[in-house]
């Protein structure tokens, strides 16, 4: 019988995300991701790139298990340093800081490597990956959260030219940290990081302090939302 590695959710969700000739999944780990990428037929060819010697050994071994040597190249190296300029439709990045995710990105754009296209899922608050893509000419095609041991964010980027209309009309702060998508569907899984939000700076706010201005951003989107900050409590763990 074919292997077929198990995704979680949030890596089904990037998988459903994802539609290419060529893709590259940076940082590919047990290779998951590129497997179901060619198995499901989303992807015709898969590069996966990975920093460290004992996770590509394990991609070796599970793309040789799964019998696509054929399809999925794996190679070291930094981000997308290892590909060259045009070479794939659209890379994705899972599993990291969103800090981490947004300069390989950036050092992608600078070498000519980024594609017009990229899906990512960060460990935390997006708002670095947001704002990458408002300067970088990125506008957000899609946007969700996964629920996980905290909920996941999922995004995804398209080159474009001009502004970002996904910001339009919104609060930029809230709608930088919080994501303009979710502020507008009113994502279920928002109160829960609202709520872990409001949590964490509540107490540290004061003038003057980023605490103040992260606090002020949660009150922005509970404002737009229609919330209170008493609607919150039911989300607390
Ligand atoms: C936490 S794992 C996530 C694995 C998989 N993407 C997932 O979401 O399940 C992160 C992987 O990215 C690799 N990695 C970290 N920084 C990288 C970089 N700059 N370039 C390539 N791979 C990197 C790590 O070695 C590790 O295997």
């Amino acid at each position: 019988m074919t292997f077929q590695p198990r995704l979680d959710a949030r890596l089904e969700m990037v998988l459903s995300l994802i539609r290419a000739e060529v893709h590259a999944d940076i940082g590919t780990d047990h290779a998951g991701l590129p497997i179901r990428l060619v198995q499901t037929g989303r992807v015709r060819r898969c590069i996966g790139v990975e920093l460290n010697a004992a996770p590509l050994e394990l991609a070796h071994r599970q793309v040789a298990r799964a019998g696509l040597g054929g399809q999925i190249e794996l190679r070291q190296g930094d981000g997308l340093a290892p590909l060259g300029p045009g070479e794939v439709d659209s890379v994705s990045m899972t599993g990291l800081g969103a800090g981490t995710i947004a300069g390989v990105l950036e050092r992608g754009r600078q070498g000519g490597q980024l594609p017009g296209r990229a899906v990512v899922q960060c460990n935390d608050s997006p708002l670095a990956l947001r704002s990458w893509a408002r300067e970088a000419g990125y506008w957000l095609e899609a946007e969700t959260l996964v629920d996980g041991y905290w909920p996941y964010p999922v995004l995804a980027f398209t080159r474009a030219a001009g502004p970002d209309p996904a910001y339009d009309d919104l609060p930029l702060d809230a709608a930088l940290r919080f994501g303009p998508q979710l502020l507008r569907e009113h994502h279920p899984l928002l109160r829960r990081v609202l709520a872990d939000a409001y949590g964490r700076y509540a107490p540290a706010a004061a003038p003057g302090r980023s605490a103040q201005r992260e606090l002020d951003a949660v009150l922005e989107a509970l404002a737009y939302l229609g919330w209170t900050v008493a609607d919150l409590s039911s989300a607390e763990q």
